[in-house]
């Protein structure tokens, strides 16, 4: 176990943040950070760069103290949680490929469920029984209709989506059995973009699964071209259609989960998506305007377990949460453009404002 350490912010409550090196969890760190709590990290490094550490120390101006280590240790997760007296834990540390999930099924339930055991048995043995949850839209299966409430039926195509929903009967089962438990469980939809200074961002390992991360490749010429899966969906020019959401807006809207179970809130389950749908060529075109290159594609077979169509009623997490998201679809891509180019090389990433300044 190796730990960077800080002076943490006296006051400041102290907040376990599993997987805070990763894609989603770096953008939490700031988010938490600027807005006035003291994240601590632990991460084994699986699936992130340690030297997310360091961006995050450019654009906070101080560093994220973190814990090197996996959920499934239990003992080092009660050592931390009692360490740093965490007052909640955020919980984002997991496997999140569905393609990879049906492949390799026994690494999904052992790390995603195995992880999820061993950290509420360590929340259990400390008093710490806060929780946000990272899930996902994926429980709803192939819904019949859209947009999606949280009380659609919810279903599993993949051991990904089943891994998310068992998680999910964990906590209930948690909280029925003790009323003490307070859990926010955030059911994401297609999260997109980066940190507008280009300092941390998507970065898969090997080729990307997501939609937007291959069409920056293709604008930056690191691949020919976008496969286009099925231009034969019963949407409105006939290729799938998703709720691209900025990864900045699903920060914050941990934040605001955050804030609200501390401040008593009732344990909840909500959608964290813009409420509206987007299809494959209309961000195609999006990202083309963005990034100023062209993205050429070509179709190709519908890709196994695709829906056709995906997006959010966002009313809940709105009316108990005071949150919604205000970024449109060309910060989204011109983010993630950014990104990309740092990524490459093209262009230096610039944090934004003062080190630790606040958000504009
Ligand atoms: C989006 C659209 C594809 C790639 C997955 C997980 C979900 C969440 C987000 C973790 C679809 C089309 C894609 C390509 C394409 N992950 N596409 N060519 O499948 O909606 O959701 O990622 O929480 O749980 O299921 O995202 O970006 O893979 O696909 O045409 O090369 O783009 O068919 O319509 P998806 P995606």
């Amino acid at each position: 176990m190796t730990e960077r350490h800080s002076p943490l912010a006296s006051g400041a409550a102290t907040i376990l943040l599993t997987g805070g090196a990763g894609y989603l969890g770096s953008h939490t760190c700031v988010a938490l950070t600027q807005a006035g709590y003291q994240p601590v990290i632990l991460d084994d490094f699986s699936n992130s760069d340690p030297v997310v550490l360091d961006r995050l120390e450019q654009l906070l101006g101080q560093p994220t103290p973190c814990v090197r280590g996996s959920t499934a240790d239990t003992k080092l997760v009660a050592d931390t949680l009692k360490q740093h007296k965490a007052a909640a834990v955020v919980h984002l540390a997991g496997f999140k490929a569905v393609g990879e999930s049906v492949a390799e099924p026994l690494k999904y339930y052992a790390n995603n469920l195995g992880g999820m055991l061993s950290l509420l048995q360590a929340m259990a043995s400390t008093d710490c029984r806060t929780l946000v949850f990272s899930s996902s839209a994926t429980v709803y299966g192939d819904p019949a209709t859209v947009p999606i409430t949280e009380d659609f039926p919810l279903s599993h195509t993949n051991p990904y989506g089943h891994s998310k929903l068992v998680c999910e009967d964990m906590l209930a089962a948690l909280r029925h059995a003790n009323p003490g438990w307070q859990t926010g469980v955030l059911r994401y939809f297609n999260p997109v973009g980066a940190h507008p200074s280009g300092l941390i961002g998507e970065n898969p390992r090997g080729t990307p699964n997501n939609l937007m991360p291959l069409l920056a490749q293709v604008a930056a010429g690191l691949r020919p071209h976008l496969d286009i899966y099925g231009q034969d969906f019963a949407t409105p020019d006939g290729t799938g259609v998703r709720d691209y959401i900025h990864v900045q807006d699903l920060a914050q809207g941990h934040v605001a989960a955050l804030r609200a179970l501390l401040a008593g809130q009732p344990s909840f389950t909500v959608n964290l998506g813009t409420g509206r749908g987007q299809s494959v060529l209309e961000m195609v075109k999006a990202f083309e305007v963005a990034s100023g290159r062209s993205v050429p594609w070509r179709l190709a077979p519908r890709r196994q377990g695709d829906v056709a169509s995906c997006f959010a009623d966002t009313t809940l997490a709105e009316r108990l949460l005071g949150w919604r998201a205000t970024r449109a679809l060309h910060e989204m891509c011109a983010d993630a453009w950014r990104w990309q180019l740092s990524l490459s090389g093209q262009t230096q990433p610039t944090p934004i404002g003062r080190p630790g300044s606040r958000p504009p």
